[in-house]
C-alpha cells in the first residue's frame, strides 16, 4: 500500500511537470494567428505533415519565419477565401496570408505589407483547345473562383462564367468537359496541370497584368504590420523568398485526402 502511495505520487509529480512544461512552451512568447485559405498549392494546402498543424506552402513557410523573426508563435486559421477579410476586421485573426493580390478595393479595408511575389492570371484549358488569348474566351465556358483576382478579370472582359468555391472543383469541371477554361493565378495553375493530365496553361499578358501578393492586417494595425515588413524585407534581401518559392514549386503540395 505504501509503496503504491509512493509509485502515485511520483507518477502525479511527474505528470505536473509535463504541464508545467507544456505551458511554458506556449507562454514563451506572443502568439500571431496567421488566416489563410488552404486550397492554394503551392501557397497554402492542408497535408499529413505540414509545417504548422497540416498546413504547408510557401505562405506558411513565410508566417512561420514571421512569427520566428518577432519570438512569437505562429497558428493557422483555414477559412475561406472570401471571410479574410472579415476575419481581420472582427479580430478573429491578426493576418491574412493567402496568396492574396494587392488591389484598390481591398486596400479600402485592410492594409497591406510590402508584397512578397509576383504571379498573373493565366487561362487552363485541355492540351487540344483552340484558346489562344483572353478574348478567345469570348464564346467559351467560362469558370473562376469565387472572390479570386481571376473572376474580376472575368468580370472585367465582360464575359458570362461560372465561379467555384475551390480550385480543385474548378479544375473538375474542367478536366470532365464540364467548362473550356479555368481562370486562376499562375503559380497555382502550374500545381494543377501537373496533378492532371491532359491540361495546359495558356496565357495572355495583354489582357493579364502582374498582381503582387502581400499580407493583410487590420487597417490601422502599424504594430503588426511593421514587425511583419521588417521580416519580409529581410527575406525579401537575403533570399529566402525565392528560396521557399522555388522549394515550393519543385515539390509535390497535392493535398492529403
Ligand atoms: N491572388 C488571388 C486573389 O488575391 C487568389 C488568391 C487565392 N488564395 C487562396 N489562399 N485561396 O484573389
Amino acid at each position: 500500500m505504501k509503496k503504491f502511495t509512493k509509485v502515485l505520487s511520483l507518477v502525479l509529480a511527474a505528470s505536473l511537470m509535463v504541464v508545467m512544461l507544456a505551458s511554458c512552451a506556449s507562454s514563451g512568447g506572443d502568439e500571431i494567428v496567421f488566416g489563410t485559405n488552404a486550397e492554394f498549392p503551392p501557397f497554402e494546402f492542408v497535408t499529413a505533415n505540414g509545417i504548422i498543424d497540416s498546413y504547408d506552402g510557401i505562405d506558411i513557410a513565410i508566417a512561420k519565419q514571421i512569427a520566428e523573426d518577432n519570438d512569437m508563435t505562429a497558428t493557422i486559421e483555414n477559412m475561406e477565401f472570401d471571410s479574410l477579410t472579415i476575419a481581420l476586421q472582427n479580430g478573429q485573426i491578426d493576418a491574412a496570408i493567402a496568396g492574396m493580390t494587392v488591389t484598390a478595393d481591398r486596400a479600402e479595408a485592410v492594409d497591406f505589407s510590402t508584397p512578397y511575389y509576383t504571379a498573373t492570371q493565366v487561362m487552363i484549358v485541355k492540351e487540344d483547345s483552340d484558346i489562344q488569348k483572353a478574348t478567345d474566351m469570348a464564346d467559351k465556358r467560362i469558370v473562376v473562383i469565387q472572390g479570386y483576382t481571376g473572376e474580376v478579370c472575368v468580370q472585367d472582359l465582360g464575359y458570362p462564367y461560372e465561379a467555384f468555391k475551390k480550385g480543385t472543383e474548378a479544375i473538375l469541371e474542367l478536366v470532365n468537359d464540364k467548362c473550356d477554361v479555368v481562370v486562376i493565378d499562375s503559380a497555382t495553375a502550374e500545381k494543377f496541370i501537373g496533378d492532371n493530365e491532359g491540361l495546359k496553361i495558356v496565357e495572355d499578358s495583354e489582357a493579364f497584368e502582374n498582381e503582387e501578393y502581400a499580407i493583410a492586417v487590420k487597417k490601422g494595425n502599424t504594430e503588426l504590420l511593421d514587425k511583419i515588413n521588417a521580416s519580409i524585407e529581410k527575406m525579401l534581401a537575403d533570399g529566402t523568398v525565392s528560396e521557399i518559392a522555388a522549394q515550393y514549386a519543385e515539390s509535390d503540395t497535392e493535398e492529403a485526402e
